[in-house]
């Protein structure tokens, strides 16, 4: 048992998509957030930058006491996830790999598509970590920089003429690739993941990152017995280091029923 809470770490409030299903799962756990909204987006940047970005994050976390690191962002779990476990000392999970597993889980024609930011795109991370699991399979991996912008401004409704353009283009790399499968390898897309089903109309069933990512962590506390001791009435704390305002306003659209007890501070 440890009562020490958990950190998890995204550069804006896409891995929010990953701590409602942990709360969901873990209703007792003690969560840190650390969103780095100063320096949102990271899709776009290098690896070098990304793992100085990274390693800072781990630091604020520490800083609080974590015990254990969800790294819920699927481009620093592509660039910099053995960065951060190096300098860590805690254990970390990041989503590239649950995300793949639970793809080839649900395929049934082992043609698999990757959407995610450009960065996560360029490490190749997820077509090894299918390719690791299942040789045979093809993967199809392709980055996309629109949308974790519409994601930030909170605006996700497949109604918003601006929200399904956006979706279609980034779909349409996959289009006459045949896949049956569809990762949504940036944990912002699965707060479009309305959008995306629409468009799709079924053609492809969707992979969330961020869930499997969750899912993976709360095994991991559980198989390490690291739980807390408690069964429910977890806090939520958000740490940002951009405007709070904003992200209070996009992070409460996502998690509507925690809206009124999360807290939020400027880091
Ligand atoms: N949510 C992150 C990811 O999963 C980062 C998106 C970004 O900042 O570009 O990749």
């Amino acid at each position: 048992m440890d009562n020490r809470p958990v950190g998890i770490f995204d550069s804006g409030v896409g891995g929010m998509s990953a701590v409602r299903v942990l709360r969901g799962l873990l209703p007792g756990e003690d969560c840190i957030y650390f969103a780095d909204t100063a320096n949102v987006p990271y899709g776009t940047r290098d690896a070098e930058e990304l793992c100085r970005l990274s390693v800072s994050a781990m630091g604020r976390l520490a800083e609080r006491g974590v015990k254990a690191v969800l790294v819920a962002c699927g481009t620093v779990s592509a660039n910099c996830l053995e960065a951060m476990r190096a300098c860590a000392g805690i254990p970390v999970e990041g989503v590239i790999e649950p995300a793949a597993r639970a793809a080839l889980a649900g395929s049934r024609t082992r043609r698999i598509g990757v959407l995610s930011t450009e960065a996560t795109a360029r490490s190749g991370a997820f077509t090894r970590a299918i390719r690791s699991l299942d040789p045979g399979a093809e993967v199809f991996a392709c980055g996309n920089s629109r949308l974790v912008p519409l994601v930030e401004r909170g605006l996700v409704s497949p109604e918003l003429p601006e929200v399904a353009a956006a979706v279609a283009g980034a779909l349409r790399p996959f289009e006459g690739t045949g896949i049956d499968t569809l990762i949504l390898g940036c944990t912002h897309f699965p707060l479009l993941s309305e959008a995306f089903a629409a468009a799709l109309g079924g053609s492809a069933a969707l992979i969330d990152s961020g869930r499997e990512g969750a899912q993976s962590f709360a095994r991991l506390l559980r198989e390490r017995d690291m739980l807390s001791g408690r069964r429910n009435g977890g806090a939520l704390n958000c740490i940002v280091s951009g405007n709070a305002g904003a992200f209070a306003g996009a992070a409460g659209l996502f998690m509507p029923s925690a809206a009124g007890e999360l807290r939020i501070e400027k880091a």
